[in-house]
């Protein structure tokens, strides 16, 4: 009988009684002004910095762009090997086109006229001889120009070393100009163009923004103080916006990154979405560490003689390479992140009553009387006796 009292009792108070929370109202203006202020620094921080600083009300979206590149300026050189010559965009951009990145030669090891024969190696620790007992036949290292003949023949009048089967004669990048090579490279200009969309809010546009007319274009140099939007920009202009010196970098080559960042808010006019510019070198470059600095590449032209033979012209190019990186992220209102920031604002707002009830009940000199107003103490109900469940007693 008693059990099924109880049951009866317990979907009694189910369905006939309502519990809620209690309350406690505490009277100190300690407590009060600390709440006070713990609320208002939250919403200080939800307003000030969610909203307004970082936009919370926008939705975002990343930019995704199509940069091409082009490159103008001619040098002029006069040298014993090569005679007096011209260099235009054809012979120093290389390759022709390239995916956001162009790579201007500024500096050149040429080795003309190579065939395939039989001809002395480089001399240097490995390949130096006195005799062909010094030389293998078929031997090959990893810095070898070919194959080696087992031979011992003179490289110079004093110094002999093994003989190759190779493009012949090898090239000698032992001594690597002092000067660069194209000087006149700090004057080419580089053209960027470069149209990025917004997906999400499909935003189109370009850098070369719709103010610039033709006639500035044909003779406007960006300058980020007097021409921050011109396009156009002087080869020596960026490696020393970085920080670098260009006559320097042109001699070993090098890696600049040109930043273009696009950030814009679509709540305003588009045209104050506009692209910023920067420069920085990326290669790594310390005075400390010096072993293999800059940036070099080989490549030849091949020619056919009157007999049919082939020879070659091999080229080490030393030059810079620009990296044309675009970044950028557009908002825009949309109720979605507006609603999801103002509830976790609202949530916040619980942290002001934990961060309260932490003081109270356990750093303040009346606490105990305070733990005492706020719960209320039950006994086991073992040891306690006589307290009993509900108001049935
Ligand atoms: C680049 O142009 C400037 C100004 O026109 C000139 O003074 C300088 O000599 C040029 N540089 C080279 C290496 O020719």
């Amino acid at each position: 009988m008693a059990a099924r009292e109880s049951c009866c009792a317990g979907c009694y108070s189910f369905l006939f009684e309502y519990d809620t929370p209690r309350i406690v109202l505490i009277k100190s203006r300690k407590v009060g002004v600390m709440n006070r202020l713990v609320q208002l620094a939250i919403l200080a921080y939800v307003i000030g910095w969610v909203f307004v600083w970082e936009k919370g009300y926008q939705e975002t979206d990343s930019v995704v762009s199509s940069v091409t590149t082009k490159v103008k300026g001619v040098a002029m050189t006069n040298t014993s090997e090569l005679g007096l010559r011209i260099w235009d965009v054809a012979d120093y951009v290389i390759p022709p086109q390239g995916e956001n990145a162009v790579f201007i030669m500024t500096n050149l090891i040429v080795t003309l006229n190579q065939t395939q024969s039989y001809c002395p190696e480089l001399p240097d620790k490995t390949t130096r001889c006195q005799s062909d007992e010094n030389c293998m036949k078929g031997y090959v290292g990893t810095h070898s120009n070919g194959v080696q003949t087992g031979k011992c023949v003179p490289y110079k009048a004093t110094v002999k070393t093994c003989e190759v089967f190779a493009w012949c004669p090898v090239e000698d990048d032992t001594r690597v100009p002092k000067q660069p090579f194209l000087k006149e490279a700090e004057n080419f200009t580089l053209l960027l163009k470069n149209n990025i969309w917004y997906p999400k809010f499909n935003f189109t546009k370009r850098n070369i923004l719709p103010t610039i007319n033709s006639t500035y274009l044909k003779t406007c140099i960006y300058d980020p103080k007097t021409d921050p939007f011109c396009p156009i920009f002087r080869l020596r202009q960026i490696v020393e916006a970085a920080g670098q010196n260009f006559q320097e970098m042109a001699v070993q080559g090098g890696v600049m990154a040109v930043q273009i960042k696009w950030n814009c808010d679509l709540d305003k006019s588009a045209s104050l979405c506009v692209p910023r510019y920067s420069f920085r070198r990326i290669d790594n470059k310390d005075s400390v560490h010096t072993v293999a600095p800059g940036y070099n590449f080989r490549f030849a032209k091949y020619y056919k003689d009157a007999s049919g033979g082939d020879f070659r012209t091999l080229i080490k190019a030393y030059g810079i390479r620009f990296d044309i990186m675009v970044f950028g992220t557009a908002g825009k209102f949309d109720i979605i992140p507006t609603m999801i920031n103002i509830g976790s604002g609202l949530a916040l707002f619980g942290v002001a009553t934990v961060l309260c009830d932490v003081i109270v009940l356990y750093f303040m000199k009346k606490r105990y009387y305070y733990r005492e107003k706020k719960y209320k103490y039950v006994e086991d109900y073992e040891l306690g006796g006589n307290e009993t469940y509900g108001s049935q007693s």
